[in-house]
């Protein structure tokens, strides 16, 4: 039974024609009313909330690392930390969702398989986002956003300019640290190549984490960035093979050898390899 004071602590807060309710302001409408299943099946309910539960995800990735950049640029390494640490905790969600679309059967899948033809998470313009802002530069990837030129635009940007990576090196030289004018003025639309002076100036960071505290912290939180990416692309590559097994993708490569080799990508080479050097 309600007490009197919850009574009218309710009647204060249920006048909503001059005050925005919960749903207005989450625009609860239009975001519960974009599940649209092409099909009867059961589990494509499933199937298209999973997917649009990790681009929300994805968009709030963005959000952080586009900020985090923005301050690293700066030299403001702290706030930029904190702001990848989100990053980080959004990976894991992303990661745990894995674990509710593996209820999905193969059988349950080809219920509704047909329906949504070539449409494909390789088409996920946030997810190249990302990928181009970790420095995946792969100039081809943009093919699948010529149809839409806010996206391309986006996409193209982002491959101009210089990577998360990028911009820490900038940071590692601006401290004072040996990095060569190759790197620090290469050619951003394409991946960053491994260097043996970067790996030698990482070295010294890891030597002397003393000295250089902020590099130091910055560069393990890379390393929980990039460790987080590849357990996504890892628990992608098993839950489609669990999935369509070796089908071809709905977006046209040759699905699980596709994924399977992109699980050799690394992002910040030299942070890897000074584990070995130390
Ligand atoms: C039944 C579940 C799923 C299957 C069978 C599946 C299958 C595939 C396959 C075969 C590819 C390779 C490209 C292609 O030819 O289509 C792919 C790529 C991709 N999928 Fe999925 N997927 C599933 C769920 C998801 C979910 C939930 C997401 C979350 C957003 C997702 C995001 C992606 C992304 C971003 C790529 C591009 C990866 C890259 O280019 O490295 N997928 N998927």
């Amino acid at each position: 039974m309600n007490r009197p004071q919850d009574e009218t602590y309710l009647q204060a807060h249920t006048d909503f024609q001059q005050n925005l309710s919960y749903g207005d302001y989450l625009m609860l409408d239009q975001v519960l009313s974009a599940q649209r299943p092409l099909t009867q099946a059961h589990d494509e309910v499933l199937f298209i909330v999973i997917h649009q539960v990790q681009e929300l995800w994805m968009k709030l990735m963005i959000h952080e690392l586009t900020s985090a950049m923005n301050l690293l640029k700066q030299g403001h390494v702290d706030p930029a930390l904190k702001m990848l640490t989100r990053v980080c905790r959004a990976q894991e969600q992303m990661a745990a969702s894995w674990e509710v679309l593996k209820t999905m059967t193969p059988s349950d899948y080809l219920q509704f398989r047909a329906s949504f033809g070539r449409a494909s998470g390789f088409q996920s313009h946030q997810y190249r986002l990302i990928e181009f802002l970790f420095g995946n530069k792969q100039p081809f990837m943009m093919r699948p956003h010529q149809h839409r030129p806010e996206h391309h635009r986006l996409l193209e940007e982002a491959l101009q300019a210089p990577s998360l990576y990028d911009i820490a090196l900038h940071l590692v030289a601006a401290r004072g640290l040996d990095i060569p004018e190759r790197v620090l003025k290469r050619d951003y639309s394409q991946p960053h190549q491994p260097d043996a002076q970067v790996r030698a100036a990482w070295l010294e960071v890891y030597r002397h984490p003393e000295q250089h505290w902020e590099l130091y912290y910055l560069a393990e939180k890379l390393v929980d960035v990039e460790d987080n990416f590849r357990r996504w692309r890892f628990n992608h590559l098993t839950t489609v093979e669990r999935i369509i097994g070796h089908k071809q993708g709905s977006g046209g490569t040759a699905g699980v050898p596709y994924l399977r080799r992109a699980l050799e990508i690394v992002l910040f080479p030299e942070l890897w390899q000074v584990r070995t050097d130390l």
